[in-house]
C-alpha cells in the first residue's frame, strides 16, 4: 500500500460534458461533488484533436467556485499562460514535451499566481521530475495517450504512480498526485492503492447523465 495521506479529489473532465450547455454541466457537477474541475485545452498540434480555449474558461467561471484545473496539451504553451490565468485557472498544468525550457514555464504560472502541474504521457520517463519538482504543486500522470477522453487505461501508469508517491513522500511535500486517462469505477481504486490523489475521470462522471453525476463521484472516491 502506498496511499497519499492526502484526502481523495475527484476532477472531472468536461471533455465529455455536453458541450451544448457547458455551464450547467459544470453547475451539476459542482453540485454532484466534483472537487476540481478538469479543464483539457488540446490544440491539434501537440495532441490530436482541438477543444477549448481561454476565452471558454473565462465565460465558466462564475458558474462554479471549485478549482479549475487546467491542463495544457498545447505546444508552446508558455505564450497562453497568462490568458488562461486571468481567465480563472487555479491550476495549469503543462507537458515537458511542449517547450524547451520547462522550469521556466512553471516558474512563469507560479508567478502569475496559479499553481504549477506538470503531466507525465505515458512514455515520458521520470526523470523529466529530477531539478524540478520541488517547485511543482501538482504532477499529472497521463494512463492514456492524451488527445481523446473514452480510451482504455494504459497499466503501465500503476508502477509509476508508485514511484512518483515515494518521490513525493520523500520530499515531504503535499503535492498533488493526479491520474487522467481511463479512470473508471474499475481503475479508480487500483490508482487509489498505488497512491494518487486526485482522480481525473471523463466518461465515467459524465455517463448516465445528470442524475447520476453524484453518484458516479462517489463510486469513483470509493464512497459509493
Ligand atoms: C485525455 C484528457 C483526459 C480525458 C479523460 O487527453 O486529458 O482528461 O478527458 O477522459 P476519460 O476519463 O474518459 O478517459
Ligand atoms: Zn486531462
Amino acid at each position: 500500500m502506498t496511499r497519499s495521506a492526502q484526502p481523495i479529489r475527484i476532477a472531472p473532465s468536461i471533455l465529455a460534458s455536453d458541450f451544448s450547455k457547458l455551464g450547467e454541466e459544470v453547475r451539476a457537477i459542482d453540485e454532484a461533488g466534483a472537487d476540481y474541475i478538469h479543464i483539457d485545452v488540446m490544440d491539434g498540434h501537440f495532441v490530436p484533436n482541438i477543444t477549448i480555449g481561454a476565452d471558454v474558461v473565462k465565460s465558466l467561471r462564475p458558474h462554479s467556485k471549485k478549482v479549475f484545473d487546467c491542463h495544457l496539451m498545447i505546444a508552446p504553451a508558455d505564450p497562453f499562460i497568462e490568458g488562461f490565468v486571468e481567465a480563472g485557472a487555479d491550476i495549469i498544468t503543462i507537458h515537458p514535451e511542449a517547450g524547451p525550457h520547462v522550469h521556466r514555464s512553471i516558474q512563469t504560472i507560479k508567478s502569475l499566481g496559479a499553481k504549477a502541474g506538470l503531466s507525465l504521457n505515458p512514455g515520458t520517463p521520470l526523470n523529466v521530475l529530477d531539478h524540478v519538482i520541488e517547485e511543482l504543486d501538482l504532477i499529472l500522470v497521463m494512463s492514456v495517450n492524451p488527445g481523446f477522453g473514452g480510451q482504455s487505461f494504459i497499466e503501465s501508469a500503476l508502477p509509476k504512480i508508485e514511484a512518483i508517491r515515494k518521490r513525493i513522500d520523500d520530499i515531504g511535500k503535499p503535492i498533488d498526485l493526479e491520474v487522467d486517462g481511463g479512470v473508471n469505477f474499475d481503475t479508480a481504486p487500483r490508482v487509489i492503492d498505488a497512491g494518487a490523489d486526485v482522480l481525473v475521470a471523463g466518461s465515467a462522471t459524465f455517463k448516465g447523465g445528470p442524475a447520476a453525476y453524484a453518484s458516479n463521484i462517489a463510486t469513483i472516491r470509493g464512497d459509493g
